[in-house]
């Protein structure tokens, strides 16, 4: 056990902890490191009797490494990577590869290889997705950065990654620069939206049918056989079954509904804004999360403004699948949005991203791992260059089948008061793709009329100007 190691991981959380283990199982022996005495103190326990060492020191971490290094840093985003890369740097060679396993921005990832350019150092920027189990049994992974660092890194990621239900690796180079962060912050951006839209689906049995979490269990079961079979249905069924051991309540009933977020979904809000992508869904998907974070606020308006008198009438079996119906419509749009905002990157950074590829990566091992990722990558096999989802045969006829529901559910919500924001931001979002006219026309004459901004006919050419008022 005194040779050299293959592979570095510094920052030995549980995520570190478990890739690091994920990696040793499959056969590249690993040196780790992280600054806090516990954590080491922690590993050493977890890795003993395996082909691990756990350094004391960074210069030992260093000196145990096989040339080139290959280092996988697994650190909060923000300002500890650029510390550890900073107390790295002194002590790396030409050809060593440095990899950002974390969630970082990837603007920041651009701006540490810039960083590094010239000085022989490659730097990768990889989205790791799958929780703390999958780190340790198989997760989905997004590399981007230094093509060059990819055949040092590719069979050990490949190894380690989920496979897809064809065998296939969840694991592909995504493309050069900050493609790889850029990739996971839409992967989380559409996690965003899955979980907004599953949690409004809950809302809507419960409030509007008053359904216990028992019965949407077998809802949820039911739900995850067909075509919304994915992680985040099943674990909501799972929750739906969890009784508090304390009281016998649900455990959802007793959780706050305040809920937190990292930054991952704010960044691809705000990239759609740079970006000039309508993302609405995603980005409702947040301030949904911000609403919710303003509970004495809504505690206090709830004693003071009034809802509706309306009650549902009507077959809640019925409703049921209409629900699960507006669910699946609401889907497709919001995956129709994440990949028009992996469209406009590609063509503002130039990365070529593989869409289909893309998509092949999440059909395991991530948060959002679905059986709709793979009609999503049938699509892009089909046409490459497809505008948009929306417009792939398969979801268009999906959307066609399923819109009568999807309709009828959000308007049952807005007449009983229950809040969907995601389906009805979806809704709109598919209603406003498909109008070949928009009232962006009365827009820009007010725009005109107001301050002169000018404006451009649908009958001739040239900037025209009105004198709207004599
Ligand atoms: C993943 C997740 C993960 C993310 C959590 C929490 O792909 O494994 O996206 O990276 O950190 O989902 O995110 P929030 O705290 O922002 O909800």
């Amino acid at each position: 056990m005194s040779a050299k190691k293959a592979f570095g991981v510094i920052g030995l959380g549980v995520m570190g902890q478990n890739l690091a283990l994920n990696i040793e199982r499959n056969g590249y022996s690993v040196v780790g490191y992280d600054i806090e005495p516990a954590k080491l103190e922690a590993s050493r326990e977890r890795f003993a009797g395996r082909d691990m060492l756990v350094a004391g020191t960074l210069a030992e971490f260093l000196g145990q490494l096989v040339l080139p290094r290959r280092i996988l840093m697994v650190v909060p985003a923000g300002k500890p990577v650029d510390t550890v890369i900073d107390e790295l740097r002194p002590g790396l060679a030409r050809g060593d590869l440095l990899i950002d396993g974390g969630n970082s921005l990837f603007e920041e990832t651009r701006r540490r290889m810039k960083a590094l350019e010239g000085t022989g150092i490659l730097y990768i920027g990889t989205g790791v997705s799958g929780g703390e189990e999958g780190a340790l049994r198989g997760p989905s992974i997004m590399p981007g950065g230094n093509p060059e660092g990819w055949p040092l890194v590719k069979p050990v990621f490949q190894k380690i990654a989920a496979k897809g239900p064809d065998g296939l690796p969840c694991c592909e180079w995504i493309g050069p620069d900050g493609a790889g962060h850029f990739v996971k912050m839409i992967h989380n951006g559409i996690e965003y939206a899955d979980m907004q839209m599953i949690g409004e689906a809950f809302d809507l049995m419960e409030r509007a049918l008053g359904l216990t979490p028992a019965a949407m269990q077998v809802i949820f079961d039911d739900w995850n056989k067909g075509e919304l079979n994915s992680y985040l249905i099943e674990i909501t069924g799972k929750i739906m079954g969890k009784q508090d051991p304390e009281t016998g309540r649900p455990l959802v009933h007793l959780i706050l509904d305040t809920a937190e977020q990292k930054g991952t979904g704010k960044w691809a809000s705000g990239v759609a804004l740079d970006l000039g992508v309508p993302a609405q869904t995603i980005a409702i998907a947040v301030f949904a999360r911000m609403m919710s974070a303003l509970k004495s606020e809504r505690v206090a308006a709830s004693k003071v403004l009034r809802g509706s008198d309306v009650r549902f009438e009507g077959d809640a079996a019925s409703f049921v699948e209409m629900v699960r119906q507006a669910l699946y419509a609401s889907k497709i749009c919001s995956y129709a949005q994440g990949f028009q905002l992996l469209r406009a990157a590609d063509a503002e950074y130039g990365w070529r991203l593989p869409f289909g590829t893309i998509a092949s990566l999440w059909r395991a091992g991530c948060i959002i791992r679905a059986q709709f990722l793979s009609k999503i990558q049938d699509a892009y096999q089909r046409n490459p260059a497809l505008p948009s989802l929306l417009l792939d045969p398969y979801f268009a006829g999906a959307i066609h089948r399923t819109s009568p529901a999807w309709r009828k559910v959000i308007a049952t919500a807005v007449e009983v008061g229950v809040p969907v924001p995601a389906f009805s931001s979806a809704l709109a979002y598919y209603d406003s793709y498909r109008s070949a006219v928009l009232p962006a026309n009365l827009l820009q004459a007010q725009r005109d009329f107001f301050g002169a901004h000018t404006y451009r006919r649908t009958d001739r050419e040239g900037i025209q100007h009105t004198q709207w008022e004599n």
